[in-house]
């Protein structure tokens, strides 16, 4: 049978799956992205977790029909070049070109949001529904709009670039890794909240977060359910911007589902009722019935998996 290599690129690991036809996941493989993050380092990483994986599987190469990678950033999905990461710190690499020489097989790539849309929308929490917005929340918030089954890329590869909706008004606003203010990621991701938190830390807020070192976003989330009133603030905030992300997003595509994956969504329902709780205040009457907020289903494996749709949906 025919098989497909999905890469999932991230900031600290490298996942990289393989797929049969239907999208379902036979195996796995994680390795670190490379110490600097520089590109010629972790393509080269890439190649080897992708070796790994198919020789581990004991199938043979000629079975692999196609490669797919999701990266965090801007890209040409056509020529296949990154423009620009502001999480890997990359710009102008010929991804797809660099992975093909590699590899020897067709790559196609599609930003890392895009894919994990893709592969809940095949297999996962939005399977079967049409019209979905994937939000990816983790060092980033990442988005993927999927409109009459059809992943929105836009004239030039940014549709869907959810995370840089400029949500915060200006005299709250601070500058996000793409250069603008204000940015849904710069509070609602795992980084904006560290900051928030930190932030409150340094202002001498009474919060039980100033105790942690390396403070991680799961700590202020688990703060916040336990009762710290300072994190269920920065929590509340991230939901709040969430919430109105996804108003706004209901009367541009009208979805008729969210669904809500990456690391910092992991707190399941104690976020997703906060944010559909904000979503219901800021939208629209006719933009908000029957529209749901789901979590994710194939959580940290919907990039692998979309990836390596990418050569059966493409
Ligand atoms: C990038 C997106 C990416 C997201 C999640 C954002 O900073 O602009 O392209 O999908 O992070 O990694
Ligand atoms: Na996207
Ligand atoms: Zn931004």
């Amino acid at each position: 049978q025919k098989l497909y290599v999905g890469i999932d690129l991230g900031g600290t690991s490298v996942k990289v799956g393989l797929c049969d036809r239907l999208g379902k996941l036979l195996a796995v493989y994680e390795g670190p992205t490379e110490a600097e993050k520089r590109a010629e380092g972790v393509l080269q990483n890439i190649e080897l977790y992708v070796r790994e994986l198919v020789g581990r599987e004991g199938c043979d190469w000629e079975q692999i029909a196609g490669i797919g990678a999701g990266i965090p950033g801007f890209l040409d999905m056509e020529t296949g070049v990154v423009k620009a990461s502001p999480n890997l710190g990359w710009k102008d690499v010929p991804v797809k070109a660099i992975l093909e020489e590699r590899l020897g097989k067709e790559v196609r790539i599609d930003n890392d949001a895009n894919v994990a849309a893709l592969g809940e929308v095949w297999s996962g929490a939005a399977a079967g529904i049409p019209n979905a917005v994937c939000y990816t929340l983790g060092t980033g918030v990442g988005g993927g709009i999927i409109i009459k089954n059809v992943l929105c890329q836009g004239y030039s590869g940014m549709g869907g670039e959810i995370g840089h909706l400029g949500v915060v008004p200006a005299e709250e606003a601070i500058t996000c890794g793409c250069g603008q203010k204000g940015c849904l990621e710069t509070v609602s991701s795992a980084t904006g909240i560290i900051y928030m938190a930190k932030e409150a830390v340094i202002r001498g807020e009474q919060t039980s977060l100033a105790h942690i070192r390396e403070l991680t976003a799961k700590d202020v989330l688990d703060a916040a359910k336990a009762g710290d009133q300072v994190a269920a603030r920065i929590v509340d905030r991230a939901a709040d911007y969430l919430g109105k992300s996804m108003a706004l997003l209901s009367v541009v595509v009208n979805p008729q589902r969210f669904v809500i994956g990456g690391g910092v969504a992991k707190a399941g329902s104690f976020l997703l009722d906060q944010i559909d709780h904000h979503f219901r205040k800021y939208a629209l009457e006719n933009a908000k019935t029957n529209v749901d907020i789901v979590p994710a289903i194939l959580g940290n494996n919907a990039g692998v998996v979309g990836a390596a749709g990418l050569h059966v949906f493409g």
